[in-house]
């Protein structure tokens, strides 16, 4: 067992001159297939499998902690319900909610299946703002709406769809059906070489609330994939700051933004890092508004039910409130967190290694790691040893990065703008079909494929990208091999 140990050990060795200081890599980030880059997750990464998931418990989880993490894995899979039951601890869904469970979106914790063309979104949600920004909340949202639509309501309407023969009438209305469509184009390499592109509208129907302002925005946001979210939340905060070049004062048109955000459990302004505009300070914030947003459970961080003061139904519940007077207690809540913490990474797979090793060193001359920044060292941490001083190979700065005009979805989040997006972490990105079935990536899935996933890259990643349509087909192939490896 624990294939793993050995390499480990290997990594500690080879890497610490470099490394151990600072957390940060060594100036030229080819690794050539070194060690401790074939285990991502340091000490947590799990072993390569036929099924791979990005759900599963890291490899040094001590194993008096792992049935904790499978009763973790139970709140986070099996469906929440409407309240009242015979038991409090699972009631409390809705009454106005996206999904039944986290695992519904974030399948074998992987990133969400996007609609075929003209289907209703089922695995992502559908951000509403107007202009405007708020220190707290992050930005003014919809009166009616709130900051997501709700698709989907505890009202026996939506819940058996045979009580709606006779045209009975909801009393409480889902917020909307969302709708995608695909639009395709075509792009053509320097070479002549050709790939099409698509990219989402959307289409709202069946509004429950009135229509929206003329000004609002939309967002369409896919579930991110949540392997390794433990070690990200312990990278340590200088050395994402010192990625960080807001002005670009070294003019290689990259900047790099940390967004601050709202620490909701101490009330006050904090560094943002997950979510997909790092609009979340940490897991715990993020979990909870999870919970609130997507599936209606209000908890110990949220504690109000998701409607808004003009959806009085939505207001009277039913809520399925507990003796502390949330729908989740505060034990559930933080195993839910510590479930979520405590993903391993999978092992990198080297089925092309000749090829592996040319795509890193395009990858790196092509400036990809610039943002998809390779690796760090994490920070000390007693309470949960397993993710402590790490070296680990996430290939992200955690910075927000303008991507250009057509990655915008042309609202602002705490202090990212339209344009902004937090750089997606890499690891694991070439298992993504085999984890769940789905490749659509990018924050709005539009990407089927790692290629056209770079071919969206502008903005500051412009110069980046065109390097990357002027290699050759073959060096270009290698890179992509290199990004699946990962
Ligand atoms: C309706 C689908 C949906 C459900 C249900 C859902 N999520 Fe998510 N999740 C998302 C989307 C979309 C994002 C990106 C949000 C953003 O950035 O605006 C996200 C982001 C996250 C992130 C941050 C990932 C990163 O890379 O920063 C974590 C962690 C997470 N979700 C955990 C959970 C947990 C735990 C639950 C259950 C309590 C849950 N999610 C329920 C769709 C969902
Ligand atoms: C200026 C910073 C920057 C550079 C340079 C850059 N990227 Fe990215 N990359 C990002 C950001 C930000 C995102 C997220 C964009 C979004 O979700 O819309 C991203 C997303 C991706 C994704 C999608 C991952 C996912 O999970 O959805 C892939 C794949 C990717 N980049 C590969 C590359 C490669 C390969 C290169 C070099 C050719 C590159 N990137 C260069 C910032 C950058």
């Amino acid at each position: 067992m624990m294939s793993s140990r050995p390499a480990v050990c290997l990594i500690a060795f080879l890497c610490a001159p470099v490394c151990r200081k600072s957390g940060v890599p060594p100036p030229s980030s080819v690794t050539h297939g070194a060690a401790s880059v074939l285990q991502p997750g340091g000490e947590t990464t799990v072993p390569y499998t036929l099924k791979p998931s990005f759900s599963k418990p890291a490899m040094n989880l001590p194993h008096e902690q792992r049935s904790l993490f499978y009763a973790g894995q139970a709140l986070a899979k099996q469906p929440w319900v409407r309240a009242p039951t015979t038991t409090d601890t699972r009631d409390g869904l809705g009454p106005l909610y996206n999904a039944r469970s986290c695992l519904s979106c974030h399948k074998n914790g992987g990133r969400g299946v996007m609609p075929k063309n003209g289907s209703p979104l089922t695995q992502g949600v559908l951000r509403l703002s107007l202009s405007g920004s708020d220190a707290k909340w992050g930005g003014v949202f919809d009166p009616n709406y709130g900051d997501q639509i709700q698709r989907n309501s505890i009202d026996l309407v939506y819940q058996i769809p045979a009580t709606n023969i006779g045209g009975m009438k909801a009393r409480l209305k889902r917020e909307a059906e969302i709708l995608i469509y695909w639009e395709e184009s075509n792009f053509s390499y320097p070479d002549g070489q050709k790939i099409s592109l698509r990219r989402p509208r959307i289409e709202i129907r069946d509004m429950g609330y009135g229509p929206f302002p003329k000004t609002i925005r939309l967002s369409l946001r896919n579930a991110p994939p949540l392997l390794g979210m433990g070690l990200l939340a312990n990278v340590r905060q200088e050395d994402i700051e010192t990625g960080a070049d807001p002005k670009d004062r070294d003019r290689d048109g990259i900047s790099g933004r940390v967004n601050t955000t709202w620490d909701f459990e101490h009330e006050r302004a904090a560094p943002g890092r997950f979510g997909l505009k790092a609009n979340r300070a940490n897991l715990t914030i993020q979990i909870a508004a999870a919970l609130q947003g997507d599936m209606g459970i209000s908890n110990p961080i949220f504690s109000a039910q998701p409607c808004t003061e003009t959806q009085n139904e939505c207001q009277r519940g039913p809520h399925g409130l507990d003796k502390e007077g949330y729908e989740i207690s505060l034990t559930l809540f933080s195993m839910l967190v510590d479930y979520v913490r405590s993903f391993g990474v999978p092992a990198r797979r080297q089925s092309r290694p000749e090829a592996v090793k040319h795509g890193e060193e395009y990858f790196v001359e092509v400036g990809c790691d610039r943002c998809h920044r390779p690796s760090y060292l994490t920070r000390t941490d007693s309470e949960h040893p397993y993710l402590s001083e790490q070296t680990i190979w996430p290939y992200t700065d955690l910075l927000l990065h303008d991507m250009g005009q057509s990655l915008s979805d042309g609202r602002s989040d705490y202090e990212a703008t339209g344009r902004e997006w937090r750089t997606a972490p890499l690891w694991g990105v070439g298992l993504s079909k085999q984890v769940n079935g789905s490749s659509a990536f990018l924050h709005d899935g539009r990407a089927r494929t790692i290629e056209e996933a770079i071919l969206w890259h502008d903005g500051e990643a412009a110069s980046s990208r065109r390097a990357f349509t002027q290699l050759s087909p073959s060096e270009r192939d290698d890179l992509l091999v290199f990004v699946r490896s990962l």
